[in-house]
């Protein structure tokens, strides 16, 4: 099994900025095992996070506007409660992706909070 993350902090040049801020970390797991934990910004969304770090086995063809279920990923079962309910049009979507379980969500729909920090999912075997 292989890791990779990326720092932990990052520089916010905004001149608003109160300097260094800690980003939530987001860990993706891939079907055999494979971890990469990123650093997220808060209002992105956990697809985005991924996109932006090149984490294998997340396709995200229609840039996340909930439209191909190629962002498919398994919340870890702690986590689903902070990652809420999919809306009726994930659902939906959803019904196309592969191997679909109770825990499936996708992770275009996920908004990067605070509270997401420490966040575990798993991407499926393949997106389609
Ligand atoms: Fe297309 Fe999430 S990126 S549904």
């Amino acid at each position: 099994m292989t890791k990779r993350s990326t720092p932990d902090f990052q520089t916010n040049t905004n001149e608003n900025s109160k300097g260094r801020e800690l980003m939530p970390k987001i860990t993706f797991i891939a079907h055999d095992g494979n971890e990469i934990t990123v650093n997220a910004e808060v209002g992105m969304t956990v697809m985005e996070a991924a996109i932006k770090e090149s984490v294998p086995g997340i396709e995200a063809e229609c840039g996340g506007a909930c439209a191909c279920a190629t962002c498919h990923v398994y919340v870890d079962e702690t986590w689903k409660a902070a990652t809420g309910e999919p809306s009726e049009m994930e659902e939906d979507m959803l019904d196309f992706a592969f191997d679909i379980k109770p825990t499936s969500r996708l992770s275009c729909q996920i908004k990067v909070t605070d509270e997401l920090d420490g966040l575990r999912v798993t991407t499926p075997e393949k997106q389609f």
